[in-house]
């Protein structure tokens, strides 16, 4: 069974009301399902009609559904005062404020960002002992995947660091304490022990990914949109991770045969350029189109939700797989 289940996708396609469709069938299903939410603007509070923060709160009206909320912004000041802590235990306190303010730059980035999300995700990965399911609103893309390639890199320089370790040792003592023996290891260096922990943090995200993740890919039948999930499924199967398939959201309805006037010319005509696109999705990607779902008028927020939920069908299968 995949335990973590990502909706990635353009910005709007419907990533989070789709995650939402999908959070609520899987706790239908049986499953203790955690929705975990990173928009800024509080989308997962509006289909719910209910606000969240960043602790897992039971969704009202949905038995075993909790819902949580990241907030980008906080995240990344984190990420900024956890990295300036471990630095200024490290480096001479002449330097500290230069390196503070390399830091702040370096966050300002659109990739540190992801990568700050990505670092709280790996945390909720870590804490979801109590939860069969965890439904992620968003994926990570591009950079912040090639940070799962991080460990092999991270491990060779904590290898080399504890050889220069030693050797410095190794001379201090040979000075101190002449012809006996010097010491040849080094204990509780805080460099070796941070690289090594983020060795450690980076192996257990892409183990997990690889072995208990599933990826779907959110879009609309328009040509940005399905350039995006191009370059998505790209990066995912990059990373060798497992796409389930494509979910099309806000497509047309076609009007009655019968119908006529400007409204129904311009749905008609619409209509058939989305059909186009759809046959395009369908013959271009080598993962199916596991959902397609109309764009509703006039329903938001929790009727949206009602409406998708019986539409949405991708499977939320409840036998256990060893882990
Ligand atoms: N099938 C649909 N029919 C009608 N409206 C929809 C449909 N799917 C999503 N919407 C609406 O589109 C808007 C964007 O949806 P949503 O917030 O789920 O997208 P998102 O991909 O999570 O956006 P963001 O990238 O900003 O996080 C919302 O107002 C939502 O109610
Ligand atoms: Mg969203």
């Amino acid at each position: 069974m995949d335990r973590f289940v990502f909706f990635g996708g353009k910005g709007g396609v419907g990533k989070t009301t789709v995650a939402s469709a999908y959070g609520v069938q899987s706790a239908r299903d049986g499953l203790e399902t955690l929705l975990v939410s990173t928009d800024p603007a509080h989308s997962t509070a509006d289909v719910f009609g209910q606000p969240f923060d960043d602790d897992p709160t039971p969704v009202e009206g949905y038995d075993g559904l909790s819902a949580m909320e990241l907030d980008p912004e906080a995240e990344v000041d984190r990420h900024m005062r956890d990295i300036k802590a471990a630095m200024s235990d490290q480096v001479s306190p002449a330097i500290v404020n230069e390196i503070d303010r390399q830091i702040e730059l370096a966050h300002r980035t659109p990739g540190a960002y992801e990568a700050a999300l990505f670092d709280r995700f790996i945390d909720v990965m870590r804490e979801s002992d109590d939860y069969d399911r965890v439904v992620f609103d968003t994926s990570p893309t591009g950079g912040t995947l090639r940070l799962l390639a991080l460990p092999d890199l991270l491990q060779s320089w904590v290898d080399r660091l504890r050889e220069k370790r030693r050797e410095s040792v190794d001379l201090f003592e040979k000075a101190a304490i002449g012809d006996s023996d010097p010491r040849t290891t080094m204990t509780g260096d805080p460099i070796v022990q941070r690289l090594t922990e983020r060795k450690e943090t980076f192996e257990f995200a892409g183990r997990v990914l690889a072995e208990q993740a599933q990826f779907f890919l959110v879009l609309n039948p328009d040509d940005l949109s399905i350039a995006e999930s191009r370059r998505a499924l790209d990066d995912l199967e990059d990373a060798d991770l497992s796409v389930g398939g494509l979910v099309v959201n806000k497509v047309a309805p076609a009007p009655e045969a019968g119908e006529r006037g400007t409204g129904a010319t311009y749905l008609r005509e619409r209509h058939r350029a989305e059909q186009a696109r759809l046959d395009r999705i369908h013959a271009e990607f080598d993962r199916p189109v596991v959902a397609v779902l109309e764009q509703r008028a006039g329903v938001d927020g929790t009727d949206l939700l009602a409406a998708l939920v019986d539409e949405l069908d991708l499977g939320t299968p409840v036998d256990p797989s060893p882990t």
